[in-house]
């Protein structure tokens, strides 16, 4: 059984988003990922795996929940609070993506519908790139390494700034939590995929088969 993951900040004074905004997409939605998860991984060759696998082996309904429960998960800790990039990471970013407040806002902005915009690392061009996915997809599945991540469905700043796409990932990029995605970056750079793993692990610990109350 999967558990919705601690908020890693405090919803009363978050600079991106408002504790309304947290009440209900941390505590509703996300909260219904998780939910809808538990569910419908019963009787399923899914029922004992880890979120990592579930990930990257399921489709339909389990995929897609199990894949909007790891990207909020990694959202919240992007916009856990405002930090600096490493010297390391921001040497490699502007090498990569000379541009890339002016690209990841446009990839942002320019998603039709409901969707993430991502910076990743690309193991297999050894490369930084930035992606758009619809709806609950995700990098992992294509191999790509996430770095930091932007919700752009609409429950994500419809509370605070209601149509207003733009004025949210502003306030976003303005207070990024550099200092995760500087140390997503040089785990994606040793471990590859296995940092998404570790990760998720990290957030979802295994069930230890018997004492953790999942059974
Ligand atoms: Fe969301």
């Amino acid at each position: 059984m999967f558990n919705l993951r601690k908020l890693p900040f405090d919803p009363a004074s978050n600079a991106i988003v408002s504790s309304d905004t947290c009440s209900y997409h941390y505590g509703k939605h996300h909260q219904a990922y998780v939910t809808n998860l538990n569910n419908l991984v019963k009787g399923t060759e899914f029922e004992k795996a880890g979120l990592y696998e579930i990930l990257m082996k399921s489709s339909g309904g389990i995929f897609n929940n199990a894949a909007q429960v790891y990207n909020h998960d990694f959202y919240w800790d992007c916009i856990a609070k405002k930090s600096d990039m490493s010297a390391e990471f921001k040497a490699r970013l502007e090498k990569d993506i000379p541009n890339f407040k002016e690209e990841f806002l446009k990839a942002a902005t320019t998603l039709f519908g409901s969707g993430w915009a991502w910076l990743v690392y690309n193991p297999s061009a050894d490369k930084l790139e930035i992606v758009q996915t619809s709806n609950a997809a995700t990098p992992p599945t294509t191999g790509l390494v996430p770095l930091l991540v932007v919700d752009v469905w609409e429950h994500a700043y419809y509370i605070d700034h209601k149509n207003a796409r733009p004025a949210y990932l502003e306030k976003f990029y303005e207070n990024i939590n550099w200092d995760f995605v500087s140390v997503a970056y040089e785990w994606a750079l040793k471990e590859g995929l296995g940092s998404v793993k570790f990760y998720i692990n990290d957030v979802h610990p295994a069930c230890c088969g018997s004492s953790c109350g999942c059974h």
